[in-house]
């Protein structure tokens, strides 16, 4: 397997190297989806035409995780902080999931995707959030990729809450203080349900993670491209997942 590995180091494009191998593929990858304004700038384009052609790269990448064999797929869509940006931009961002999800959720069926959603409901337009109820029902029971958007998510409000939750039910005499963990702690948060993410990506040249996952991105590699997301490829995702398979991760550890 190591020698696998060194094999691929040569090879000039990720089209030239083989696929990622399958084991060692990172279970939960996460990624900042940006740069949708600045694409659309530099072709003198409309912002929301940056945001729209943005859901054609959540397609191919979502086959491109699928195909790969990543096992839980986060993107960042929108966050407790995007509601700052000009009332129409918000509008047509919120309108997005119905959009994609009237395009590609008979597809996400056939391919046995799991839709979920991560963040704060309340607050989201009616047609936002019954468009995501209406897939995530339909795809309760797949088995397959797990397609977790972040919408409306904010990982400092997250984690308030969920201090908030569990000192109401120590003061209430419900929970032992010293039953507090990091077990207990990431089981209040919105992640609950997943893994932590393996490997973080974000496009568009920012280095920074703009209150995304704090707490679960503790351990995970990060991996960071300029290129903007309406742009971004099977090929630079396949790229990311190589980068991460060299990496050594130690937690810690030697
Ligand atoms: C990412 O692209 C999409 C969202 C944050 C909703 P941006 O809209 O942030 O694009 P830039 O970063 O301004 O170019
Ligand atoms: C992060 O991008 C949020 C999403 C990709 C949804 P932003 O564009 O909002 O982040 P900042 O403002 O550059 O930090
Ligand atoms: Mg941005």
């Amino acid at each position: 397997m190591i020698d696998r590995l060194w094999s691929r180091r040569g090879k000039t494009s990720p089209q030239e190297a083989d696929l990622p191998l399958g084991d060692n593929v990172p279970q939960h990858v996460a990624i900042i989806m940006d740069g949708n304004g600045r694409w659309a700038q530099n072709r003198g384009l409309p912002r929301i035409a940056g945001h729209h052609s943005g859901m054609k790269a959540v397609k191919r990448v979502t086959k491109a995780a699928d195909r790969i064999g990543v096992k839980y797929l986060t993107l960042y869509a929108f966050s407790t902080e995007n509601w700052k940006r000009p009332k129409p931009e918000v509008d047509f961002l919120m309108r997005l999931p119905q959009e994609f999800l009237a395009l590609e959720l008979d597809e996400l069926i056939e391919n046995n995707v799991q839709v979920r959603m991560m963040g704060y409901r309340e607050n989201l337009p009616s047609y936002t959030i019954d468009a995501l109820e209406e897939a995530i029902h339909k795809t309760k029971n797949n088995t397959g990729l797990v397609l977790n958007f972040a919408l409306n998510y904010g990982s400092r409000a997250e984690m308030a809450d969920a201090v908030r939750s569990i000192a109401k039910e120590a003061a209430d005499g419900r929970l032992n203080p010293d039953d507090i963990d990091e077990q207990l702690f990431s089981s209040r948060l919105l992640s609950s349900e997943l893994p932590d993410p393996d490997l973080l990506i974000r496009t568009s040249g920012e280095l920074r993670l703009s209150n995304f996952m704090l707490w679960q991105l503790a351990y995970s590699e990060l991996w960071f491209t300029d290129v903007y997301w309406p742009a971004f490829t099977e090929e630079l995702f396949q790229e990311a997942i190589m980068e991460y398979q060299r990496r050594a991760r130690r937690f810690g550890g030697v």
